[in-house]
């Protein structure tokens, strides 16, 4: 008989700290010379727990770094954010009014959507980490737009219940973004969690979501760094325990009713906006997923 694994992090009422990791790398992104940064999050420094560098010189010092330990997250990490940024922005302009972030960790579009204040960002996190996120924000004296919605992804709790009880609307196309968090989550929660979307957003609705490859997750991959970050992360409470490939992101996607109509490795993300001198590597064991709701409206319930 196998022991049962360990309760992770959220598990045991902590934040997560993989949510840290991807602040600090935004953070040190944006202190990053302007002609070579990836993103430039000028939040993400309220939400770091070591001090952002103070220097251009010793941002691009840390994220290289970090780079040569771990190739390709910072690729990932800053560009699927990117991708999702500019996704927004088309989608806006095409009068989508609603943003909904699904484990939404310490992400700050929602602080950046300062305009005329028509779209309503929705952040979907573990409670955990939701607390540790406000907790951070009233330090900070700042209130986001955002609607927090605090929700375990595990706990089999109906995700479009909880989105409708704090003002989402289902009948209306909105643009997801669920980052950096399939790869947490068991296979299971992760099919239930994509069904339960798909029978929330309206048709038309577009989801981005980035998985780790499979190869990662079952310690064969040729990726070092990547193996190395997955120890990490195991030993940091959080593993990664869900890995998929390209035809069964795809797939997946897919039959829960989410037509793929952009898929990205690493690779192509640095083709696309790394420029002509990228400060990160681009180690190819992710990808991204852009997939529009297809069929009608979901007949619904839990209103
Ligand atoms: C690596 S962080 C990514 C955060 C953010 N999306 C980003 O790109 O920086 C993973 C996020 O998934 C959330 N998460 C992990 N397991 C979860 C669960 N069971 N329910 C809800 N959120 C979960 C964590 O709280 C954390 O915010």
């Amino acid at each position: 008989m196998t022991a049962a694994p360990p309760p992770t992090r959220l598990q045991s009422g902590q934040s997560s700290e993989t949510a840290h990791l991807t602040a600090r790398a935004r953070a040190a992104d944006a202190v990053v010379e302007p002609a070579r940064r990836l993103l430039g999050d000028t939040h993400a420094h309220l939400f770091v727990t070591v001090p952002p560098p103070a220097t251009a010189e010793e941002a691009l010092g840390r994220l290289r770094s970090l780079d040569r330990a771990h190739g390709g997250f910072l690729a990932e990490i800053l560009l699927r954010q990117r991708y999702f940024e500019d996704l927004i922005a088309l989608a806006v302009d095409a009068g989508v009014r609603q943003v909904v972030l699904l484990g939404a960790g310490y992400d700050t579009t929602a602080l950046r959507h300062t305009g005329p204040g028509t779209v309503r960002f929705f952040e979907v996190d573990h409670p955990a980490t939701q607390t540790a996120k406000l907790a951070a924000l009233a330090a900070a004296d700042l209130v986001s737009p955002a609607v927090p919605v605090p929700l375990d992804l595990t706990a089999g709790a109906s995700l479009r219940a909880e989105l409708t009880a704090h003002g989402f609307d289902v009948h209306t196309p909105c643009v997801v973004g669920w980052l950096g968090v399939t790869f947490f989550l068991p296979p299971e929660a992760c099919r239930a969690t994509l069904a339960e979307l798909a029978d929330t957003v309206a048709p038309g609705s577009l989801l981005l979501f980035d998985y780790m490859d499979e190869a990662v997750v079952d310690g064969t991959s040729p990726w070092e760094g990547a193996l190395r970050m997955a120890r990490q992360v195991r030993e940091l409470g959080e593993p990664y325990v869900n890995g998929l490939t390209a035809d069964t992101a795809a797939t997946t996607a897919r039959d829960a009713g989410f037509e793929p109509v952009e898929h990205l490795r690493v690779t192509d993300l640095v083709r696309r906006y790394g420029g002509t001198d990228p400060y990160c590597s681009d180690d190819d064991f992710m990808g991204l997923v852009a997939a529009r709701r297809t069929g009608r409206e979901a007949s619904g319930h839990g209103e």
